[in-house]
Formats: structure tokens, C-alpha cells, sequence
């Protein structure tokens, strides 16, 4: 039985494929496409899934209910799509004519959270722009079963702010959030109250003044580019007020300890350090958002398959193969600081994690201009550390209730800033990730670098020319040596 799962006709495409229970494969269509959050699905991509596990699906599940979906886009005055949103005539433009379930929005978030968590009881608490017409969940999941406690609907909505503000300041809505995170610790929250009274309602019941979903450019437009450091800071800490009463909540309604933590929302990994004040554990699967959900949608729809931890892997995408030695890699990078390396399956999420990585040396004052001249980014953009997970609380402070960051969802403080200037943010914080001790290739070219240098941790940044999507496949890895004149060790 080959099932497919899909999240696609909105932003960000992305398929999943389980060989009957098993999952083998996911990827968002971009990294095929080369369209940076591709809406649709990709003709490449389905062919490679085709090919390589066991040809076209015998059912599909679509990550969402199109027909709630057509009826609050009426409500919402974006008119009758009912035809855009005809799931077997999208489905019919990549020849594919299986059967197709449709699970709720905020369900599929919900599923591809708690039944890759480990858990046998949790909180499971999904916050995203808006679902069909749902916007913020609240679910109690105990062993197989998932079940809703509360909701909260369109137009009310955390992440439409989010988005709206990062509009205002001159960013792409739905896109570009992370950028405005990145920002806010250059601002001082001068905006803040400015920004509750004029645009929150209530932070307990979680309600706007405004439909944010029209976007908020008209609010206050005595501000200009200058102040967008202030716009974006002030959002971050309204941002934070709202998430930590929804933790509040989570908590008293549920009664579990256990935090499970889905949507879009779960990617703002400064606010995620507040989860430990509420929770013992957290779990964040690895990819929160809607191309996520192309795994949860299955899930949903079969509990009984769920994925422990163990089992669970992010890398599982396109396969490139292994061809050179982790110690030919760390001594290049000892000679030249800075390489590329895209090897074996990629990351399905929007963390680089070791596969399709821009690597370099976190020592020394001008690493951080050297990977910026190649990233050409905005300067305020930190780069983040991967290190050996047993090290870490030697060099970053965690946030209570996080023991270990494997996924980058969660900001630490870093212990000795002067000495790693390249990954530490203004705010002196540091998006780490932890590479645990599970003989993974890039664990050991880490295990490597520790033995020859003394240092434990590399610079990890996402291998890409700007503007487009992580390196898939060799053509890609051979288009950024030359774009860039960077060598990218497979
Ligand atoms: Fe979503």
C-alpha cells in the first residue's frame, strides 16, 4: 500500500510517502522546483517518489478540508473558489487519480506533532496564520487518541499579526517572519504600547481590534524604515505576551506536562524558550508548519503509525550519496575555515541540519563577514552553532525544560560571546543545534573536528545561493561552487 500525503495549493508544497506503515520519504517541492516556497507540487519531484517507491500512490491524504476552506474565503470576502480549491482537478494536473481523504488543518498539525513525539500523553497546542477557519488549538492527546479541548477561529489570529506586522515593515507576509525575529533585538519594544492599544483587543482571549488578515500597512504611517527595528521588536514582544498566556492555557486545559508544539508558530524559536516555565517537555517536530503537515495529514488518519523518537529522522529528502571521508572535510576546514557539504538525504524542514550545510570554523572575529560576503545577508542575521550535544551546557546557558536543541527551535545564551562572535546574536543569544550521539555521519565529522581542533561546535548555515531554495541534488551543489567559488564536499 503506498499512501501519499500532500500539503500543497497554498504556500510552501511538500509530499510525504509511507510504504504502507512506513514513512520513506518527504520533501518540499521547492528543492526540486528551485522555487523558493513553491505553491505547487513539482512534476520532478513526483517522478523521483515515483521511481523510487514503488510508482504512483494507491490513496492520497490531503492535508487539509477544501470545502471548509472555500466557505471561509466567502466569509472572508476573497469570493467563491470552490473550483481553486477542487483538490482531484489540482491532483488530475499530475496525473494522479487515487482516492483522496481530507483531514482538518489544525488536525494534521496536531497529528504530525504528537504521534512523532514519543509521548503516550500530552498538550498539544498548534498556532498558525489560519487553518480552515481555526487559528490556535488546543488538543489532549493519550495514546492513540487525539482530541480537540478548545479553539480559537479566523479573524482572530496570533500568526495573521505576525504576518501583518512583518508586512509593515517591508517584508514578505507568510515568508519573511523570521527575518522580523531576527530584528527585534536591535529594537527596544518603544512600540509596544502603542501597538496593544491600537491593535489588541485582549491577550487572555486572544482577539484583535482588526482583521489582520487585509494587513495592516495603514497603522501608524508616521513611522519609516528607520523605525523598523522598533516595529519589529515591539511584534516580538507582543508576539510573546500572547504566546505565554496560550501556554497558560494549554496547561490548565489540558493538565498534561507534556508540550507538544505545532504551526508556523512553533518556529519562532526566541519566543519557544518560554515553553520550560509551563512544561517539563517540549516537543516540536521538526517541520511545524503546513509542508509538515503533509506527514501529519497521514498520521491523522492512522494513528496507529506513529513514528517514536528512535525511529524518527529529518533527513528525508532527496538522496545525493556519500563519496568523500569525514577527515578529508575537517581538514579542509582547518586549512580554509569555510566549506560546503551536501551529502546523502536532505532535510525535510527549513533548518539545514548537517546534510546541505554551509560549514565554518565559529572561532576568530572575521568568520562571521567572510560567510556573510558568501551568504550575502542582512548583517543583523546571526549564523547558528551545531555542537557535540554532551557539550552544550558548557558553552550555552538552555532555557529551563530544554535539555537539548536537535532541531534549532529554541534560542540559548551563549557563555563566552567574545570567543564565537559569528554565532551569537546582538541579544547575545545563539540558535543552537545539538547533535546527539547517534553515529550519524555529520555526528561524527563533528566527533572529528572536536578531536583535532579542541573545539566542539561548527557554524551551520543552509547551503544556498540567496534567493533560492537548500542545494537538492549535485547540479545544485556544483551551481554554488561556481555561483560562489565555495567548495561543497559531497
Ligand atoms: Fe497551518
Amino acid at each position: 500500500m503506498i499512501t501519499w500525503g500532500i500539503s500543497a495549493n497554498s504556500h510552501d508544497a511538500a509530499l510525504a510517502v509511507f510504504l504502507d506503515e512506513k514513512l520513506v520519504f518527504a520533501s518540499h517541492s521547492e528543492r526540486f522546483s528551485g522555487i523558493k516556497n513553491d505553491r505547487d507540487l513539482d512534476l520532478q519531484m513526483i517522478a523521483y517518489a515515483k521511481q523510487k517507491f514503488g510508482g504512483a500512490p494507491d490513496r492520497v491524504v490531503w492535508y487539509e478540508q477544501p470545502f471548509k476552506k472555500t466557505l471561509r474565503q466567502l466569509w472572508a470576502g476573497q469570493g467563491w473558489k470552490k473550483r481553486d480549491n477542487d483538490i482531484e482537478i489540482y491532483m488530475a494536473r499530475y496525473e494522479i487519480d487515487a482516492p483522496i481523504e481530507y483531514v482538518s488543518h489544525h488536525h494534521s498539525h496536531a497529528a504530525a506533532g504528537y504521534y512523532t513525539s514519543g509521548f503516550d500523553n500530552a498538550c498539544v497546542l498548534v498556532i498558525d496564520a489560519i487553518g480552515e477557519f481555526e487559528t490556535m488549538t488546543i488538543w489532549k492527546g493519550q495514546g492513540d487518541k487525539l482530541t480537540k479541548l478548545w479553539s480559537k477561529s479566523y479573524p482572530h489570529s496570533i500568526g495573521l499579526f505576525y504576518s501583518a506586522m512583518t508586512q509593515r515593515i517591508g517584508l514578505k507576509p507568510n515568508e519573511d517572519e523570521y527575518i522580523t525575529m531576527g530584528m527585534a533585538a536591535y529594537g527596544r519594544n518603544d512600540l509596544f504600547h502603542a501597538m496593544v492599544t491600537d491593535i489588541v483587543d485582549s491577550f487572555e482571549k486572544f482577539t484583535f481590534k482588526k482583521n489582520l488578515h487585509r494587513g495592516c500597512l495603514d497603522w501608524r504611517p508616521d513611522l519609516t524604515v528607520k523605525d523598523s527595528f522598533e516595529i519589529a521588536a515591539s511584534t516580538q514582544y507582543v508576539y510573546e505576551h500572547f504566546f505565554i498566556e496560550a501556554l497558560r492555557k494549554a496547561e490548565k486545559i489540558s493538565g498534561s506536562k507534556n508540550l507538544v508544539l505545532m504551526g508556523g508558530c512553533a518556529l519562532n524559536c526566541l519566543a519557544n524558550r518560554h515553553t520550560g516555565n509551563f512544561f517539563d517537555n517540549t516537543w516540536i517536530m521538526p517541520n511545524p508548519g503546513d509542508a509538515g503537515s503533509a506527514i501529519g495529514s497521514v498520521l491523522a488518519e492512522h494513528p496507529n503509525w506513529r513514528i517514536e523518537p528512535k525511529y524518527f529522522t529529518p533527513f528525508l529528502g532527496y538522496d545525493m550519496g556519500s563519496r568523500t571521508s569525514n577527515e578529508e572535510i575537517v581538514d579542509y576546514l582547518e586549512n580554509n575555515q569555510i566549506c560546503g557539504l551536501a551529502r546523502d538525504k536532505a532535510e525535510f524542514g527549513p533548518r539545514a541540519l548537517g546534510n546541505r550545510s554551509l560549514l565554518a570554523d565559529p572561532r576568530g572575529a572575521d568568520i562571521k563577514d567572510r560567510v556573510n560576503a558568501i551568504k550575502q545577508r542582512q548583517e543583523f542575521r546571526p549564523f547558528a552553532p551545531a555542537i557535540l550535544e554532551e557539550y552544550v551546557h558548557d558553552y550555552f546557558s538552555m532555557p529551563s525544560g530544554w535539555d537539548n536543541s536537535r532541531y534549532m527551535q529554541v534560542v540559548a545564551r551563549c557563555r563566552n560571546p567574545d570567543l564565537f562572535p559569528a554565532i551569537v546574536h546582538k541579544d547575545g543569544t545563539s540558535r543552537v543545534q545539538t547533535v546527539p550521539n547517534d553515529g550519524s555521519p555529520f555526528r561524527k565529522l563533528l566527533e572529528l573536528w572536536y578531536a583535532q581542533t579542541g573545539c566542539p561546535m561548527l557554524l551551520n548555515t543552509s547551503l544556498n545561493i540567496k534567493g533560492q531554495p537548500m542545494v537538492n541534488d549535485h547540479a545544485d551543489a556544483r551551481n554554488f561552487e561556481r555561483h560562489y567559488g565555495v567548495k561543497v564536499f559531497n
